[in-house]
């Protein structure tokens, strides 16, 4: 019988043995699931363990300030920002394929990782992070053809997208983990609700929610649109409802419009509300009409580009929780 207790108390042990006297590094999403990992890790081995987050352009409105803000106040952890958005903009500059987004951003962020790496170890006069923490889970480990006798569905970047000349060892001390029981050993740990509690966002980002190539302006549109959709579902107490929303731009789709006297020629976006256990298979959310409403309304309303809002009614499967 495993308690969430057990399993800290296991995992603990596991990677204070694994990592021994060397020192970690791992990056922070903003997610539960990096948090949960680090916070394993840092139980273990105390402040060997350095933690960087990458602002790579593609996170949602307020998600750099309330990593820096909320994780490491209730945590106290070492934390690095780098700010890689210019990197990583260039990097997908031209790039509509949705497997070649996620390799392109796994090896980027591999690529800043080390570097960020380097200028550590010489900080800390030479001793080198051998270590690298991700918050990989089951789901993503079967996903990626990790488990026994299951297809390739798609490369999670934490997963399948590494790059061969990675040159850290691998700490996973939620790979055998569901969503809930992270969570629950979130709770273990001490970690705050809003950390514990939030929803997953994939590490690939706003860059596998743009329909087509992504650039800083298509990001702002979209970040824009995300923010309103949550502020509403959180303002009507639906977030312990829906496991994820993501709100999806058809970047590359026009539909014509009207406003006031003028006409509008601008994009869709998709609100993709589903409901899950562990985003293996998902139904979409029966969300409140209200709801819905003063989404649509506000998003037409605030967004300049955006003149459309539709809901994706479809199950997974067929259709996977992302659209790319
Ligand atoms: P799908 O779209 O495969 O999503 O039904 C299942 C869950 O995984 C998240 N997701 C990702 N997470 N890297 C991640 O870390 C990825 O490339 C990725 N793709 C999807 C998705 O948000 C959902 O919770």
């Amino acid at each position: 019988q495993w308690t969430t207790a057990s399993i800290v108390e296991e995992q603990v042990a596991r990677i204070a043995e694994q990592i021994g006297d060397g020192k970690a590094i791992c990056g922070l999403s903003g997610g539960v699931d990096s948090a949960v990992a680090a916070a394993l890790v840092q139980r273990a081995i105390g402040d060997r363990l350095t933690c960087v987050f990458v602002d790579h352009g593609l996170l949602r409105s307020g998600e750099r300030a309330q990593v820096e803000r909320d994780y490491v106040s209730a945590t106290g952890v070492n934390l690095v920002t780098v700010d890689a958005r210019e990197r990583f903009m260039d990097a997908l500059a031209g790039v509509t394929d949705p497997e070649q987004k996620r390799k392109i951003i796994g090896r980027e962020f591999i690529r800043v990782f080390e570097q960020a790496e380097l200028d550590l170890q010489a900080a800390a006069g030479g001793e080198k992070f051998r270590f690298l923490v991700q918050g990989t889970l089951y789901p993503d480990v079967v996903e990626s053809g990790g488990g026994a006798g299951t297809a390739n569905i798609k490369s999670h970047h934490n997963v399948g997208g590494l790059p061969e000349d990675l040159e850290f060892e691998l700490v996973e001390p939620l790979r055998a983990l569901f969503k809930d029981e992270v969570r629950r050993v979130g709770t273990e740990l001490g970690l705050p609700e809003t950390i514990v509690q939030r929803q997953p966002f994939p590490g690939p980002g706003l860059g596998i929610r743009i329909i087509g190539e992504v650039t800083a302006e298509r990001l702002d549109i979209l970040r824009s649109a995300d923010a309103i959709a949550r502020e509403e579902l959180t303002a009507a107490g639906l977030d312990r409802d829906i496991w994820q929303c993501p709100v999806v731009l058809l970047a590359d789709v026009r539909s014509v419009g009207v406003q006031g006297d003028g006409r509008t020629y601008g994009h869709p976006v998709v609100l993709r509300p589903v409901s899950s256990e562990d985003a293996m298979t998902a139904d979409w959310t029966r969300l409140p009409y209200d709801v819905l409403e003063r989404i649509s309304t506000r998003i037409t309303n605030e967004v300049a580009e955006v003149n459309r809002v539709v809901l994706d009614v479809t199950s997974k499967p067929p259709g996977t929780i992302e659209w790319e």
